[in-house]
């Protein structure tokens, strides 16, 4: 199915994975908790909230679902193919439930709002459902549905950040780690459900998050992804304090150590300003990669979308980021077949994608998505078919496109910094460059490690992989 089609197939291998951290100490914990993770990366941002919050409480995490005590699985409302995954997932552990009484099953993140009934009362698939607002309350509910009730809380908030809460880092491979700045979205894009999953945008204490990067850079980790569906609009006001802006708080981040990368998604085209590209250029730990959605090249569909930019807007903003920094990796997010989309508009984003050149994009047909803008105003009215075949063009576009743009490597020297085994090799290193381009080279018998940085020339290229050597 092409309902997500990405070339940074980690991404997309994520879907639905359990994580647990090392677990010291077998036998300490009260229970065991299972979590299992959807959607976006701050949606696994999340889990490690509530981790931390459970861990707290005593529960220790497992990878293995036969020993849980509570399932947990956080959820996707973004398109109706992740809503249907997490449906089969929740039977299968209906199932699973059965064999096992005593075990709590719990449905936390962005479908929880909206599903809440038909989950607890209708399906009787779940004992607690819990918003991306309320996990502090995780632990109550839990109580709560051991005692044979239905536990519930879905309220949104408009000060939850969970800043002091240090997430444990599941699955982590030690190098890098998400740092989550800001919650929820105002932008009202007619596609999206986030406004209403995730609610009011609120951004996080600064010092919390530097702190929060500072430990991590302690602990030997060498990259920070600064996450928020609109990390522009990171705005933090405290009493008698300066104003913290986007850009301010990059520099206080990169600032932390020279060794300490720092990325961040996602960007907003109408709110990346010269101050955060100046910013960039300025520190050279700031990596030279923007997500830069653009979803559609029709100025028409753009405002149908509501995204508050037109086609010509949009260009000019690539055309700045690449007068600052000219080498600066760049990718993007592309719907087809929103309604009213005609055969011009889609070449249109099929021409502005060629413009953009982007490095890579995460690709997906429109599907309609209840309480949207679009879904009350505008008739879902492009056939599957069309979508599907509009989406095909996309992606081999893209494929292209990627392509391209690692051929343009060739005999490049990048800094790498190297972040495990290649998938394919163990005698070979994958790493990224600072573009986020993906680079495998030969250990050889240099003395390496996870972490380090080591300079790497390119020999050659897949449409996802930089070949290397290390000179
Ligand atoms: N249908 C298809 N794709 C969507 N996205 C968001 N909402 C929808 C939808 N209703 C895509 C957008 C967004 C990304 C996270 O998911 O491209 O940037
Ligand atoms: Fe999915 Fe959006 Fe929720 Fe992320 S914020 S999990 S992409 S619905």
């Amino acid at each position: 199915m092409l309902d997500y089609v990405s070339d940074k197939v980690q991404d997309e291998a994520r879907q639905g994975e359990a994580f647990a951290p090392f677990t010291q100490d077998q036998n300490s914990y009260k229970k065991r908790f299972y979590i299992e993770s959807y959607g976006c990366a701050m949606n696994f941002a999340d889990s490690e909230v509530v981790a931390a919050i459970l861990y707290k409480e005593g529960f220790g995490a497992t990878k293995n679902v036969d020993e849980a005590d509570l399932i947990f699985i956080n959820t996707c409302s973004i398109r109706e193919k992740a809503e249907q995954t997490v449906r089969k997932r929740l039977s299968d552990f209906k199932k699973t439930k059965a064999q096992k009484p005593g075990m709590l099953v719990g449905v936390l993140g962005c479908m929880a709002e909206r599903l809440k009934t038909k989950f607890l009362e209708e399906e009787k698939l779940v004992d607690i459902v819990v918003g991306p607002d309320a996990y502090r309350t995780l632990p109550a509910l839990v109580t709560e549905a051991e005692g044979g009730q239905k536990a519930v809380n879905v309220l949104l908030s408009r000060e939850e950040t969970y800043a002091d809460i240090s997430p444990v880092r599941l699955d982590s491979n030690g190098v890098s780690a998400f740092v989550s700045i800001m919650r929820g979205c105002n932008n009202m894009c007619s596609f999206c459900v986030v406004p209403f999953t995730r609610g009011r945008e609120r951004s996080r204490e600064a010092e919390s998050i530097v702190n929060e990067c500072r430990n991590l850079f302690e602990q030997g980790y060498r990259e920070v992804t600064l996450l928020g569906q609109n990390v522009d609009s990171y705005y933090y006001a405290a009493d008698n304090q300066p104003t913290v802006t986007f850009a301010m708080l990059l520099e206080k981040v990169a600032l932390i150590s020279p060794l300490l990368r720092v990325r961040f998604s996602t960007s907003h085209p109408k709110d990346i300003t010269d101050d955060v590209l100046h910013t960039m250029v300025k520190y050279e730990n700031i990596c030279n990669n923007i997500h830069l959605p653009v979803q559609s090249g029709s100025s028409r569909i753009l405002q149908l979308m509501n995204r508050t930019y037109t086609r010509e807007w949009y260009k000019a903003k690539v055309d700045r980021i690449r007068e600052f920094m000219p080498n600066c990796g760049i990718s993007s997010d592309i719907i087809t077949g929103f309604c009213t989309e005609t055969e011009e508009d889609h070449a249109e984003t099929l021409s502005i994608m060629e413009y953009s050149k982007y490095d890579y994009s995460y690709m997906f047909f429109y599907s309609e998505r209840p309480g949207t803008l679009a879904e009350r105003r505008y008739d879902d009215d492009i056939p599957l078919e069309v979508k599907k075949r509009r989406l095909q063009e996309v992606v081999d576009l893209q494929g292209r496109l990627s392509h391209e743009s690692n051929k343009k490597e060739l005999g490049k020297t990048f800094t790498v910094l190297i972040d495990g085994d290649s998938k394919k090799d163990e005698t070979e290193w994958k790493g990224r460059n600072s573009q986020n381009k993906v680079v495998v080279f030969p250990k050889g018998d240099h003395n390496l490690k996870k972490g380090d940085y080591v300079d790497v020339e390119v020999l050659d290229c897949t449409q996802a992989t930089l070949l290397g050597k290390i000179v």
